[in-house]
């Protein structure tokens, strides 16, 4: 390694935590949004958002260092990395960089040693409760939750078109967050009613993003908790980024409920990142450890699914691919 490259790598390594905060305060400030306009110079874009030219300046200067915004001549201009960073953009990838740059986030992974030491939530040593019950107490956290996980679910409309829903007469979308999953499957099958079962945070969402499917009545948001008992009969259970959130204690409970609910032709539905058993790639590595810190949960790979499955009376039926890194396991009752 040449000399010097080693600690130059370590100082790139720790300032990672001020990029992050570089692109929430591009966010935040409005820049972003407003490079999306037009390219711009640094006093103008000053004069129209009300900043002091000198530190915009520098703070567009570490943006285009890590290829957010580029000078165009004398001008800034948002990369194609900076433009799906502005609020409205279809990915929702604003809303997504803000949840990961919130206190509620940032304050977790600070307790990452207390986790690592002795097994404890860092979640929970950082807000003094699990993150389900602190979103119920904290309306704030939970609409910015609500819209990051949304935001980080884009491949849910991939699923309608890796899977044939056409047959399924009643789907449930088991903490079904703001309801896209459940409208892109309810679109392919027209034929079914689907019903969401939610926490209270994530219903409001919900029934804003499900509003015309409520209002024709095909489908239903059902406040409940997966891990008491899930709506009975139906043909397809889908839980997407739920069972990540779980120890396996709790993830078997609710695919027991499931199982138990089900016909005998009934299908479990389960979109996760599930590790290769070696080298997983470095999104599926760092969400298993999000998962650690702020879960009893983690990221499984397909064995540990199958184990899973086979604890609950169920196994899997095949694997589909989603993009960014994401499957689908089709599981069936055990035969
Ligand atoms: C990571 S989010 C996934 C949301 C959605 N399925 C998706 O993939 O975009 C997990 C969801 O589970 C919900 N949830 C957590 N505990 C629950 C429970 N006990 N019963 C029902 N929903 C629950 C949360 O409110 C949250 O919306």
């Amino acid at each position: 390694m040449a000399e010097g490259s080693a600690e130059r790598e370590v100082l790139r390594l720790m300032t990672g935590p001020w990029v992050s905060r570089a692109v929430a305060t591009a966010i935040e400030l409005g820049l972003l949004d407003r490079l999306a306009e037009g390219s711009a110079d640094t006093d103008t874009l000053a004069a129209d958002l009300e900043l002091r030219p000198d530190r915009l300046e520098r703070l567009l200067r570490l943006l285009a260092s890590v290829g957010v915004v580029e000078r165009d001549g004398g001008a800034y201009r948002p990369t194609d990395v900076g433009d799906v960073l502005r609020r409205g953009h279809p990915s929702g990838m604003a809303e997504l960089a803000l949840l990961y740059d919130s206190d509620m986030f940032t304050a977790a992974w600070t307790r990452l040693a207390d986790t690592v030491r002795t097994g404890v939530t860092a979640f929970e040593a950082a807000h003094g409760t699990d993150v389900f019950t602190h979103l119920t107490r904290n309306p704030e956290d939970a609409a910015l939750y609500t819209a990051g996980i949304a935001a980080g679910g884009r491949f849910c409309a991939v699923i309608p078109h890796v899977h044939d829903f056409t047959g399924a007469h009643r789907i449930v979308d088991l903490g079904g967050g703001d309801g896209s999953l459940l409208a892109a499957v309810l679109e392919s099958a027209p034929q079914a009613h689907g019903i969401l079962v939610e926490r209270p945070p994530a219903l409001a969402a919900a029934e804003l993003r499900l509003g015309p499917l409520l209002a024709t009545g095909r489908c239903e948001l059902v406040e409940g908790d997966f891990l008491r008992g899930v709506p009975h009969g139906a043909d397809v259970y889908l839980l997407s980024r739920v069972l990540h959130n779980w120890s396996d204690q709790d993830a078997r409970t609710v695919l027991r409920h499931c199982r138990e609910a089900m016909p005998p032709d009934g299908r479990v539905l389960i979109a996760e990142r599930v590790l290769p058993d070696e080298d997983p790639p470095w999104l599926s590595t760092f969400l298993d450890a999000h998962m650690m810190v702020m879960t009893t949960g983690a990221e499984r790979t397909e064995d540990e699914y199958e184990k899973l499955l086979r604890s609950a009376g169920l196994s899997t039926r095949h694997i589909l691919d989603l993009p960014l890194e994401m499957r689908l396991l089709v599981a069936g009752p055990c035969t």
